[in-house]
């Protein structure tokens, strides 16, 4: 269950411009444990350093198709700060530890690629889900129509997950499957036209 409640998660100064604030959320997860979600801040680049040291080759291999991946310094900027527009990217939080990182990037014209990790012991309980219900509000409210998604084929748990959102067609090239989503028109202007 998604709440709107919010939680100050860290100082409310010294934010990146466009920091959407309406994104910060307490979620109850589907075992009764609550967890925080907020949009990524560059100050989360230590966080995720250590959280891609410290996972296991499977949960690297299923997210990066790469099982020894470390990001460097230009890699982890890029995964950190967004513009909250064509990039975008929600981090969960339970007691302060980061627990779960998804984004969405632009992949083509009102076409965004979604991707998740969650932290093995927080798997199972609806995170990914919730993190992607969020993500899909974003994107539609940035104007994105489509959404896709890349996994190996091997990867059942993102499979029932992207199955279950309603992302289909799947088709399988130099070894990645690839499945999409239809988010409908994008949304009206708000105030209308004004001819200018
Ligand atoms: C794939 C992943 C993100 C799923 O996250 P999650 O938080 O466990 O997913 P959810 O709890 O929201 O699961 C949603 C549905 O998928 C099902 N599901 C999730 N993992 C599953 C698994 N390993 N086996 C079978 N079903 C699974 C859930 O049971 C749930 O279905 P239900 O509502 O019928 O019970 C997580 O396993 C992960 O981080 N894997 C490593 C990284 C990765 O593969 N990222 C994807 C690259 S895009």
């Amino acid at each position: 269950m998604v709440s709107d409640m919010v939680t100050p998660l860290q100082p409310r100064s010294g934010l990146p411009p466009g920091y959407p604030f309406d994104f910060e959320r307490q979620v109850t997860l589907d075992d009764g444990r609550t967890i925080y979600v907020r949009p990524v801040v560059p100050g989360d680049a230590v966080l995720l350093a250590s959280a891609v040291a410290e996972a296991d080759a499977d949960t690297l291999y299923h997210r990066f198709f790469n099982p020894a991946i470390r990001l460097d310094k230009k890699r982890l900027r890029f995964l950190t700060e967004v513009d909250y527009r064509r990039r975008f990217a929600l981090v969960a939080f339970a007691r302060g530890e980061g627990v779960a990182i998804a984004r969405f990037e632009p992949a083509g014209e009102d076409l965004a690629e979604i991707a998740v990790v969650v932290k093995p012991e927080w798997r199972q309980v609806g995170l990914a889900t919730a993190l992607f219900d969020l993500l899909e509000d974003a994107a539609i409210e940035r104007g994105v129509s489509r959404l896709e998604a890349l996994y190996l084929p091997s990867n059942h748990a993102i499979e029932r997950v992207l199955e279950k959102r309603g992302f289909g067609g799947v088709t399988v090239e130099a070894g990645v499957a690839r499945v999409t989503k239809d988010l409908g028109p994008k949304p009206a202007v708000a105030g209308g036209t004004s001819g200018l």
